[in-house]
């Protein structure tokens, strides 16, 4: 069960280091040039010359490792891994569960899945696998154990990385609904819920006359069913820690010492990451962001260093592994530009200004056929390493290497944003009062945002996470309560913190029941707030009520006027002050934006969904108040030298890493100009281009300039 009461443990960062050195590396899948000869021989001279010191093996090898049940055949991945260890590279080995071989998907139908429509996948694609199949459990764990004994204890092992894209798109669902999953979902079920009428509670199911007389009952999922939908995430969620449970354990067995990871997708909604992430010892994920595209690249730019926040904090700080990244382009989004030049260097630095401790490619080798051969590798069907994109690999290869020392080192940070899995998937089944642009991440982005254009470290956790030890705590839209989330809100204000949150919140518990009593529930929450949302209005696409600050004092300095969207909470004060009101429409003069002092701590509760010239205040208001600092001090022209309240120019970012008495500073400019970075003080230098730096840097279009001091 996931309703834990405590928050979850996070790893210390104290422990931080997994890995000796920054590495660099990607997916290499020699198996499909096999019978091209010399071919071997001339990617480790090219692997040597991109300076790549790891590649990922075996992704999708099973039909090359088991070519017939029961009959393996390691020869040519033994001439592999000696290969390339003789050569330099440290191997991340995957196993093969990513894809099945056809013998094993036409003799044992149980491991093809099954989609909503009850429709088998025919054997084609890859990651779609059932989730239950005793049969898949066993011959996976059959493959792993095989090469757990013969790889396990390589010197050249660095991590084992489980499958690959866990439910990435297999037949069209992540999911598996066939009989096999039901029934282990019918246990789950009953487990969680114990009886039938509790179940049925859970689901308000005498809705619609959808009232279950058994556990057998449950045979498909009902999406008007919400409580039943999020019981089927949750389940499936726990199919997936359980699959990686029974692969890891061969592993585990020979090679104890050795980390697990999975390639994660970002923020993939179908499982919630926060559990998946507690079985690994290493996050990692394969960022594709669509640079250089009609809307420019600050939105590509900021969403990317979101994501990497939550991977930084999903081990509480450890660094994690940027999987997979096109050295060039991609071949399957809408349009794939290339990169312009200087922008493979900042992507791959911007991962490891966020906590990355390797930059990772896929793939090394075009491949020849098939859906990916006109995907971006590190080497091209030119196959030579006169090209513009090896050049900028080489070059990325060259930068982890003298960037060496600052592996393992960690950030830490004053503020946190809530980004919550299964708050998501509840905002997402909600049919709420408005349906169109419901947009929590878009909104979780939009609040960071602000802090990225001031250089000041995020963590981005889940309500279960601890964050006691926070300044501020930003929880956009935080729909769902799960239980113990509230009291530990309100100790945290009480302690001194601050909150901040927004319409759409506390709106349901974690069965996705709605509160009684009055929003935002529960009753903690409501009072941490001072606060009872009456009524929530939903405005059409050009519709906008204005929000005005409430006195002349104006203490946030928020704009005269800024114009709500989507949604307008109508407020009443229960001991909270109002800092702004609506300017329109019969509830015109009630509270727009409020804050409660409450202990030590206050909370603020933004009722609207409003601009980002509003959030820019908002936090420009709360920094100052709260002194929280920015990575690297710098001069703004708006500021004081330091002071973080001021955003840097648009599109230049600082993040920080730290590793003992050792700092690096990352500053990172997103633009296709030159800015301009005017540093507080004296005495850095710039670790790449080992000089020391003037107190005014030039960041180049898409440049990257490390610090150190
Ligand atoms: C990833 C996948 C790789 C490759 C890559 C192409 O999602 O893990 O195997 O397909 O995309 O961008």
């Amino acid at each position: 069960m996931d309703s834990a009461t405590a928050p979850a443990a996070t790893t210390r960062a104290a422990d931080a280091a997994v890995l000796d050195k920054l590495y660099h590396g990607g997916d290499y899948n020699p198996e499909q040039w096999a019978d091209v000869p010399g071919i071997f021989e001339q990617d480790l001279r090219l692997m040597k010359l991109a300076r790549l010191s790891a590649a990922t093996v075996g992704v999708f090898s099973w039909a090359s490792l088991e070519p017939e049940e029961g009959r393996y055949t390691f020869d040519w991945l033994d001439r592999v891994i000696d290969g390339l260890s003789r050569n330099g590279q440290r191997i991340v080995l995957a196993t093969p569960s990513g894809a099945k071989p056809n013998w094993l998907a036409l003799k044992y139908e149980e491991v093809r899945r099954v989609d909503a429509q009850g429709r088998r996948e025919p054997q084609q694609g890859r990651h779609n696998f059932c989730w239950t199949s005793p049969v898949y459990r066993q011959k996976v764990r059959a493959i792993n154990a095989k090469l757990a004994e013969r790889y396990g204890r390589h010197e050249a092992l660095l991590m084992w990385h489980l499958s690959n894209e866990y439910g990435n798109g297999g037949g069209g669902t992540a999911y598996c609904y066939c009989p096999l999953c039901f029934g282990a979902f019918r246990e789950w079920l009953r487990q969680r819920y114990g009886t039938v009428e509790k179940m049925n509670a859970a689901f308000w199911s005498k809705f619609w006359s959808h009232t279950y007389a058994s556990f057998h009952e449950v045979t498909h999922i009902d999406p008007s069913v919400h409580g039943l939908d999020l019981a089927w995430k949750r389940f499936m969620t726990d199919r997936v820690i359980s699959m990686m449970a029974d692969e890891a354990a061969p592993l585990r067995e020979v090679s104890p010492g050795v980390p697990i990871t999975t390639n994660f997708m970002g923020t993939f909604p179908p499982f919630d990451y926060w559990r998946l992430v507690e079985s690994l010892d290493v996050a990692s994920w394969d960022a594709y962001p669509s640079w250089h595209g009609d809307a420019g690249d600050l939105g590509p730019a900021v969403t990317t260093a979101f994501t990497h926040d939550i991977y930084r904090s999903f081990k509480g700080g450890k660094p994690w592994v940027l999987m997979e990244s096109t050295p060039s382009q991609t071949n399957w989004q809408r349009v794939s530009r290339l990169k312009r030049p200087g922008m493979h260097r900042l992507a791959s630095l911007q991962a490891v200004a966020h906590g990355a401790d390797g930059v990772m490619y896929f793939q090394f080798r075009q491949s020849r056929g098939s859906s990916e051969k006109f995907h971006g590798a590190v080497v091209a069907h030119s196959g030579h390493e006169n090209t513009r994109v090896f050049r900028d690999v080489a070059q990325v290869g060259a930068d982890l290497e003298k960037l060496a020392p600052l592996a393992g080192a960690t950030t830490s940070a004053d503020v946190a944003i809530l980004y919550d899995w299964q708050n998501n998937w509840g905002i997402n089944q909600a049919q709420l009062v408005r349906n169109a642009d419901k947009d929590y991440l878009a909104t979780c982005v939009a609040h960071y945002r602000t802090f990225w254009n001031r250089g000041i470290p995020v963590d981005v956790i889940d309500s279960l996470r601890d964050f006691s030890r926070y300044k501020l705590l930003v929880a956009p839209m935080l729909y769902m309560i799960r239980p113990g989330v509230a009291e530990r809100l309100e100790a945290f204000v009480a302690g001194g913190g601050t909150l901040l949150t927004t319409y759409l919140s506390g709106l349901v518990d974690e069965e996705d029941l709605a509160f009684l009593g009055g929003f935002p529930g529960p009753a903690s929450m409501r009072k941490v707030l001072g606060i009872w949302v009456e009524e929530t209005d939903a405005l059409d696409e050009r519709q906008r009520i204005s929000v005005l600050p409430a006195s002349p004092a104006n203490p946030l300095r928020l704009p005269d006027v800024t114009r709500a969207r989507h949604f307008c909470d109508i407020v009443h004060l229960e001991g909270a002050e109002a800092l702004a009101a609506y300017g329109d429409d019969f509830y015109a003069g009630s509270p727009a934006v409020t804050v409660n002092k409450h202990g030590r701590g206050r909370a603020y509760y933004v009722a609207s969904r409003n601009d980002d010239a509003f959030l820019e205040a908002m936090t420009k208001a709360l920094v100052t108040e709260l002194k929280i600092e920015r990575a690297l001090p710098v001069s703004t022209p708006g500021g004081a030298a330091g002071g973080a309240g001021e955003a840097l120019p648009a599109g230049v970012t600082v993040q920080k890493r730290v590793r003992g008495d050792r700092v690096f500073w990352f500053a990172m400019n997103f633009n296709a100009e030159a800015k301009l970075l005017a540093l507080a003080s004296e005495g850095y230098r710039d670790a790449l281009a080992d000089r020391e730096v003037k107190e005014t840097i030039e960041l180049p279009p898409f440049g990257v300039v490390v610090l150190s001091r």
